[in-house]
């Protein structure tokens, strides 16, 4: 038998997916499963996209510049501005999804063997891309008791080894829904001058913030370390158009964006009609976000106030995007995610949750702990909570 590679053998399954199978069989045994599981908001993606959809004219659905179309590029440079960010068209290269975004961040920085610092739990997706570039990633550890702040500047700095290329945040952080304040990305700009490395932001849910004096800092505002900042930034969360598969790399650096072009010429170009979505919902109107930011705090404050309802649940008040972290009174999360999927209803209903061991790189961090997205409706997000809180009573007892 041919054999499959090493890197392909050492990719991470996806925590969020690979239970998936056993809510199909929940599913089949007719079963409502409540999927906690997975950032796929249920909202509305705003109507000047879909229409921009409907009335699309063309003859030939042709490939778009490698870098997107110009017209788009323009118009997200201006939604940019018009929130202080500093980005101009030149800056931006539309990639398909913030995902190939990523891929192409370390593509273009990292040899094999090249440590990326992150601060863990992070987006499970981080391994896969880094075991795609055969980089390595080196965790600094931040805790869910101090409602995972950034450790440190110290615990970040011992970490820099001759390999390090690059620290990537993720601001506001999935999993956690940890914001970075000013400081801290002030400080990391610090040591990423201090030592010639590159700072990665994953800003995808730089809008999903909710609480009232809380404010987004854009790496993209570092003067002093231009050369050395890449944004990552998505249209799946901001419009609710997680399948449009848009999203874009922004730089100030011409290297890193000729280098970037490269790999964006390989895979020809980004999806055409999807881009046409994406620049006409750049016209959205300010009440949508109102709207959809007014729902999602009130979700995260429904689903905060549920879980610290339960006995042994510890949980922090996520400040930004729309997942937690909630540690569990039981040992194997794994388990029991897959047994509350596999055997365990209350009243024909169930719950999924992402295991939250796959979103650390350390071994055995993570195990009692479970990522919970709040993307459900209040009413489901108050029946999903109370399905787990009577589950881990039955599972305690077993
Ligand atoms: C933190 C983070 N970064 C990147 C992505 C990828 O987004 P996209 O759908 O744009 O590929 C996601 C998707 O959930 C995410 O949560």
């Amino acid at each position: 038998m041919p054999t499959i590679s090493l890197k392909g053998t050492n990719m991470p399954e996806s925590p969020i997916r690979k239970l998936a199978p056993f809510a199909d069989i929940a599913k089949q045994k007719g079963h409502k499963v409540y999927h906690l599981n997975i950032g796929q908001p249920d909202i509305k993606t705003p109507e000047v996209a879909i229409e921009a959809v409907k009335n699309i004219d063309l003859t030939i659905i042709e490939y778009s510049p490698s870098a997107g179309y110009e017209s788009y590029r323009k118009k997200l440079a201006q939604f940019y501005q018009r929130q202080n960010v500093n980005v101009n068209p030149e800056d931006i290269i539309i990639t398909t999804g913030g995902s190939e975004a990523l891929l192409f961040a370390l593509a273009t920085i990292t040899d094999p063997g090249d440590e990326i610092i992150i601060p863990e739990p992070f987006y499970a997706n981080y391994h896969a891309f880094a075991s795609s570039t055969s980089a390595t990633v080196i965790p600094v550890i931040s805790s869910i008791e101090n409602g995972f702040a950034l450790p440190s500047i110290e615990e970040v700095e011992k970490l820099i080894t001759p390999k390090t290329k690059a620290i990537l945040i993720c601001n506001p952080g999935n999993p956690t829904g940890y914001l970075y304040t000013e400081a801290e990305i002030k400080q990391l700009a610090g040591l990423i001058k201090k030592h010639d490395l590159y700072l990665i932001a994953d800003e995808v849910y730089r809008e999903f913030l909710y609480d009232k004096d809380d404010v987004h800092y854009s790496v993209m505002n570092l003067e002093e370390v231009q050369q050395n900042v890449i944004m990552v930034d998505s249209v799946s969360k901001r419009y609710s158009m997680c399948g449009a598969r848009i999203g874009c790399l922004v730089t100030k650096n011409r290297d890193v964006l000729s280098t970037v072009m490269k790999f964006a010429q390989a895979r020809l170009s980004p999806p055409t009609i999807e881009q046409i979505a994406c620049e006409a919902a750049i016209d959205t109107p300010q009440s949508y976000f109102d709207e959809v930011i007014s729902e999602y705090k009130s979700r995260r404050d429904t689903l905060i106030t549920e879980l610290n309802k339960i006995e042994g649940v510890i949980v922090t008040k996520p400040k930004g995007a729309f997942y937690c972290i909630a540690q569990l009174p039981i040992d194997d999360a794994d388990q029991f995610a897959q047994w509350l999927l596999e055997s365990y209803d209350l009243n024909g209903e169930t719950v999924m949750v992402a295991p939250a061991a796959g979103f650390y790189s350390t071994p055995g961090m993570g195990l009692n702990q479970v990522r919970i997205a709040y993307v459900l409706n209040k009413k489901d997000l108050i029946s999903a909570v109370n399905v787990l809180k009577e589950a881990l009573l039955v599972y305690n007892k077993k």
